[in-house]
């Protein structure tokens, strides 16, 4: 209630388009309307929705045995064991897919559901029939399935021998995304290998706020950045090879940013944060020179050097896998939530031992004139989504983006106005963005039913319907925000 006053207060006040002073809502530039060939779709995946975490010969991923042995990290103790139960229910999901209208629906599919161990070698037909299901129904009812290959859920026999942390996962998951394109490229045309590199990466093997739990900031986090990039190039270049001739497919690597302003309206200090924001994901795949940012590999093996250390630890690519990774993806996925504001770290003591920014050596604050979510990090900034469109127009030479996230929690309740104008907002800084030449095809926002948040449990909802969770059949019922999106989705035009 709070946040919606204080929006309609900015709403109606705040004027100023300047970065220090930015303003939350956005103003509309140019042509009202979509173009005729842009899309509208919806995402989700695996863990967070499905359930059966045990059914039907399901082998266990790090994220189930994260939450069955530590309880008391997840806010609300709870766990995905049934969470919304897609895996049973998947006919009330494609009923409300159908009611909202979406051109696309972006899911993922959980490795250890059709290879329980991670290796191909053992298959589990029953989750192979299950998605194949998915994809089937989807496509005949006008829904094209984009696949998530690996939303997180590491089979934990992958992970007792290091998961991204070991080169080794590279070979497997090459293994992994071979019989996805054998299975299932007959009919999937949009593959997203690994989703949010810097999140799996920094949570998972930096400072260890989820699984597998490995604090090793600076080290870990980067050696998970190489062993992610590698395994994703290599898919690219294998599909290319093995596949692509007939089954005409395109692949991405979904990428989660924060949009970056300087306190200081300092230019460079922007372009060199985006570089340790977004470059080191984006820079060795979609730049023309390939391998990770110059600044950062130059700032990592100064502050290396200076530890005492012998090398960088920011592992080279090398000559042959920055070949490999260089242009290995069609279009650039994005997932965008918020922007934050940044300044310089010289001259602060940053206490926390786990703070993982020591290598930009930024410090970075939220927007915190803007409204907030119920996600402390989720603050109203589309101006922030417009502006990063500009910048990968201009620094990734204009490559198409799909924008694969982008949305707002909230605690729950129907009447999500809060989240209407933030999808209205961030539609129109997409729209401000294409009128200004960038290249942006569809829109895939988070997500299409509340659901497991992980660390957060059921605390924070992103869907655009709800769920009950109490009721046999946890029937999904439209939020006044599903309404909305369903209206855009028919018209292509914001305001409807
Ligand atoms: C990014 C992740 O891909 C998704 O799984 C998560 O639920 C949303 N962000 C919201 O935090």
């Amino acid at each position: 209630m709070w946040s919606l006053l204080l929006f309609v207060i900015i709403g109606l006040f705040g004027s100023e388009i300047s970065v220090d002073a930015l303003n939350c809502t956005i103003r509309p530039k140019g042509n009202p309307k979509f173009p005729k060939n842009f899309k509208f779709g919806v995402a989700s995946s695996a863990f967070q929705i499905e359930g059966a975490w045990n059914a039907d010969g399901k082998g266990l991923s790090v994220w189930e045995e994260f939450t069955h042995k530590y309880p008391d990290l997840i806010k609300d103790g709870s766990n995905a064991d049934d969470s919304v139960e897609s895996y049973r229910l998947f006919d009330s999901d494609l009923k409300i897919l159908k009611d909202l209208g979406v051109d696309h629906y972006r899911f993922s599919i959980a490795w250890p559901r059709i290879f329980p161990t991670g290796s191909v070698h053992l298959r589990n037909q029953k989750g192979i029939d299950y998605y194949n299901d998915v994809i089937d129904k989807l496509l005949a009812n006008g829904i094209e399935p984009i696949v998530t290959m690996f939303h997180w859920e590491m089979p934990v026999e992958l992970q007792k021998f290091g998961g991204f942390s070991n080169s080794l996962i590279i070979e497997q998951f090459l293994d992994y995304a071979e019989e996805l394109f054998k299975l299932f490229g007959d009919r999937v045309k949009t593959w997203l290998t690994i989703n949010e590199p810097k999140e799996l990466c920094k949570a998972g093997y930096g400072n260890g706020r989820s699984p597998p739990s490995i604090v090793a900031p600076g080290v870990g986090d980067y050696l998970c950045f190489t062993n992610v990039l590698k395994a994703h190039g290599a898919t690219y270049r294998m599909y290319r090879e093995k596949f692509y001739e007939k089954q005409r497919g395109r692949i991405g690597l979904p990428c989660n940013v924060n949009y970056l302003y300087s306190k200081a309206n300092n230019t460079d200090e922007v372009a060199k944060a985006m570089d340790f924001e977004f470059g080191l994901m984006a820079h060795p795949v979609y730049s023309k020179t390939g391998d990770f940012p110059p600044t950062v590999l130059k700032d990592v093996e100064k502050n290396s050097l200076a530890e005492g250390r012998k090398r960088s630890r920011l592992p080279r690519l090398g000559k042959y896998w920055t070949s490999v990774i260089k242009g290995s993806s069609d279009f650039l996925a994005l997932n965008y939530y918020t922007a934050l504001q940044i300044e310089p770290l010289a001259g602060q003591v940053n206490a926390d031992p786990l703070f993982d920014d020591k290598d930009s050596s930024f410090v970075t604050s939220m927007f915190e004139n803007c409204p907030r979510a119920a996600s402390v990090w989720l603050y109203f900034v589309p101006q922030g989504l417009e502006d990063l469109l500009k910048y990968i127009r201009d620094k990734f030479d204009n490559i198409e983006v799909k924008i694969t996230e982008n949305g707002w929690s909230d605690a729950g309740g129907r009447d999500d106005y809060m989240r209407i104008e933030y999808h209205k907002n961030h539609m129109q800084a997409i729209l401000n963005a294409i009128n200004d030449g960038c290249n942006v095809t569809s829109y895939g926002p988070w997500s299409l039913m509340d659901s497991f948040e992980f660390t957060m449990g059921y605390t924070e909802k992103f869907g655009f319907y709800a769920v009950n969770m109490t009721s046999p059949n946890k029937e999904r019922t439209p939020k006044k925000s599903a309404e909305y999106y369903k209206k855009i989705n028919y018209e292509k035009d914001l305001y409807v």
